[in-house]
């Protein structure tokens, strides 16, 4: 085999081995996905009464992304940007009733604040009904 032959594959052999390393990485970064999965959802039941209605669980997820995120977290597993923080909303288990109680009147010594003065009752059943979409093993609701 000569020089001269080698030189002609030289260039195919090097894109040879990027498209199998970049492959590589991008396997890595599937196994990290992976390793990051969320815990499986499960279906509640609620006796909530916006429970299920697209229109509530849009709008509950926006005002969850603009009150309940700082502490809750984007997950709403209540870890917010600065680590651990507030409870994991997507087992909340005290029940939807009891979800209405807490969120207006809050645990203020518990650095939960209360929103009744901002948020009325519809709009905490919009937000519980977006929680209801998140919740996992231990979550209850009705
Ligand atoms: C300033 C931070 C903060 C914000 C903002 C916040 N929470 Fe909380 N929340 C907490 C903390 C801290 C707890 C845990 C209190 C405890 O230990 O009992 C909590 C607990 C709760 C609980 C009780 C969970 C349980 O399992 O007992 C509910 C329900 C809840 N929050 C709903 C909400 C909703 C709905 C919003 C948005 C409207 C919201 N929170 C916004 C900090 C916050």
């Amino acid at each position: 085999m000569t020089s001269g032959l080698w030189m002609k594959w030289a260039p195919l052999v090097a894109i040879w081995f990027f498209v199998t390393s970049v492959a590589a990485l991008g396997g890595v970064g599937d196994a990290r996905a992976q390793d990051e999965e969320e815990p499986k959802r499960i279906k509640v039941e609620s006796s909530n009464p916006l429970s299920g209605d697209e229109a509530s669980i849009s709008s509950g997820a926006r005002l969850y992304f603009k009150w309940c995120v700082q502490c809750h977290g984007p997950k709403a597993d209540g870890v917010s940007r600065f680590g651990a923080y507030a409870k994991d909303l997507r087992k909340f288990w005290r029940g939807y009733e009891e979800f209405l109680v807490i969120s207006l009147n809050g645990r203020p010594k518990k650095m939960m604040p209360p929103w009744g003065h901002v948020l009325d009752t519809d709009e905490l059943s919009a937000i519980g009904a977006y929680l209801e979409t998140l919740a996992i093993e231990g979550a209850y609701w009705k």
